[in-house]
């Protein structure tokens, strides 16, 4: 019985450990300094018709809302106007050549940052492209990233091994994914997430 007893003490010393380092954690993620950064196509898009905001951008502001993270988007106008159709064959002739297209502005200080979201749309199963010029430009080493999609089937795409192989010294984690057409009634899922990662 004594036994018995001190076995139950000492299971639920472990599950208290466990809850408190748990918080511990949270305590630790939601003090890091953090950066949004992605790129999002407004206009003419599947699924969701001609859009004043794009969908990666929604849930952008979800994750700044939430957390508090500074925001930096890669804007670029080459894709202004276009029509769906238009924008996907120009995205294929990019990808194919493995363009850098060019974009706007400038990021002041990212050393000051330890956490960095990395969204975008899925574009042929991947990153867009000017994704990768900010890739190429902004050293991400030694910081914790998280990447997200929104996307209408492919999910995260090859976006999150791709990251790595462009940034392989970040530390890149598990990414998050969902559906372009279920963003803007998406906030809960995109909290929860936000949760399951301790902010
Ligand atoms: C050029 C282009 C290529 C796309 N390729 C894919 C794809 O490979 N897989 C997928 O699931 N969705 C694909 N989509 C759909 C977008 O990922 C989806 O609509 C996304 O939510 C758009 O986000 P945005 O409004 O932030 O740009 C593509 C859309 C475009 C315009």
């Amino acid at each position: 019985m004594k036994t018995k007893l001190l076995t139950l003490l000492a299971a639920l010393a472990v599950c208290f450990g466990c809850t408190a380092q748990t918080k511990a954690n949270q305590t630790n993620m939601k003090d890091k300094k953090a950066l949004v950064v992605f790129f999002s196509h407004a206009g003419e898009n599947y699924s969701v018709g001609n859009i004043a905001v794009g969908n990666t951008k929604i849930v952008a502001d979800y994750i700044s809302e939430l957390t508090g993270a500074d925001q930096f988007e890669i804007v670029t106008h080459k894709y202004d106007g276009m029509s769906y159709k238009r924008v996907c064959d120009v995205a294929q002739d990019e990808q194919i050549a493995d363009e850098r297209p060019a974009f706007e502005g400038e990021i002041e200080n990212i050393d000051q940052y330890d956490v960095v979201f990395v969204g975008g749309p899925v574009w042929w199963g991947t990153w867009p492209q000017v994704m990768f010029t900010f890739f190429d430009r902004y050293n991400l080493s030694g910081k914790t990233v998280y990447p997200f999609t929104t996307h209408e089937g492919s999910g995260l795409g090859s976006c999150v091994q791709d990251l790595r192989s462009n940034c392989p010294h970040a530390d890149v984690q598990k990414g998050f994914s969902i559906y372009g057409h279920e963003v803007r009634s998406g906030k809960a899922k995109v909290e929860k997430w936000l949760q399951s990662i301790g902010f």
